[in-house]
């Protein structure tokens, strides 16, 4: 089992993971970009089991390990330090924020198939990717609750897939193995397993961005069962690759 988790990225995903984590009894390494004394105050917040690193320290020291950075950066992720580990692919492919990446535009790869061959020699599975921050931290339960929700998961590893289910199941999720990377696209943005379903009702139309991002935030969420998830990726009609966010910084 997991004791410790890297997080390389520590922003809204990252940070709910993280949270998730150390309210499971887990240990956490957090990591950014700018370094780790960014992270005392989140640090503080976490409580003893948490900690700061750079990300070749969240890397090296998590048994399991999450990127959760813009894609834009996916190359900057540390691959000898990752060697070896099973590391959770949270990232999705925005045009508008990572710029336009040609084997992804051309459906050639997935977004998590980039990042594979990036980390030649790590486990990589998509998980955490389909679901926004606030609603993965409302949404979880122990298991047996009948209100329980399961995540999608997608890699080319079995044994490491099912450690992201370990994980995912401490956390307060149950899994569906939807299949490997190259299937990860049915849970990539705009399909029907994205985002969408963890909300209760769809926003009001005609909002402006800050007024449906509170909708958002603010929505107590409805528990999503496996076998809807499951009937979700099967659904998947593959169109062109990437979301689109109103309101997000442009490339
Ligand atoms: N937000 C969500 O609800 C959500 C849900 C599912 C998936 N995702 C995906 O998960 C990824 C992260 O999203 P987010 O919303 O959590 O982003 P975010 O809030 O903008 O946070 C990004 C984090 O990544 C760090 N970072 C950036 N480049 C890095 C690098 N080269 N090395 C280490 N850390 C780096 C940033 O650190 P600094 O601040 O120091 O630069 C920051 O802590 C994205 O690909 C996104 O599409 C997001």
């Amino acid at each position: 089992m997991t004791t410790t988790l890297g997080l390389i990225g520590a922003g809204m995903i990252g940070t709910t993971v993280a949270r998730l984590a150390v309210a499971a009894g887990l240990d956490v390494v957090l990591s950014n970009s700018r370094g780790p004394e960014t992270l005392a105050d989140l640090v503080a917040d976490l409580g003893e089991r948490a900690r700061a690193g750079t990300p070749a320290d969240a890397a090296r020291d998590g048994e399991l390990v999450v990127a959760a950075i813009p894609l834009n950066g996916y190359r900057l992720l540390p691959a000898a330090a990752l060697a070896g580990k099973t590391v959770i692919d949270t990232m999705n492919y925005y045009p508008q924020r990572d710029g336009h990446i040609p084997e992804l535009d051309s459906n050639e790869l997935t977004s998590s198939e980039l990042v594979q061959q990036h980390l030649a020699d790590s486990r990589v599975v998509k998980a955490f990717n389909n679901i926004v921050s606030f609603s993965l931290g409302k949404l979880a339960r122990p298991a047996g609750d009948p209100d329980r929700s399961a995540l999608p998961v997608a890699g080319d590893d079995t044994v490491a897939k099912a450690q992201v289910a370990a994980l995912l199941d401490t956390l307060g999720y149950d899994t569906v193995d939807f299949g490997a990377l190259a299937d990860s696209w049915r849970s990539e943005p705009t399909t029907p397993v994205y985002v969408q379903p963890y909300f209760a009702g769809q926003a009001p139309k005609g909002l402006d961005p800050e007024e449906e991002y509170r909708w958002h935030v603010t929505n107590p969420g409805v528990a999503v069962p496996a076998d809807q998830i499951r009937k979700l990726t099967e659904s998947a009609v593959r169109g062109t690759a990437g979301g689109y966010l109103p309101g997000l910084e442009t490339a």
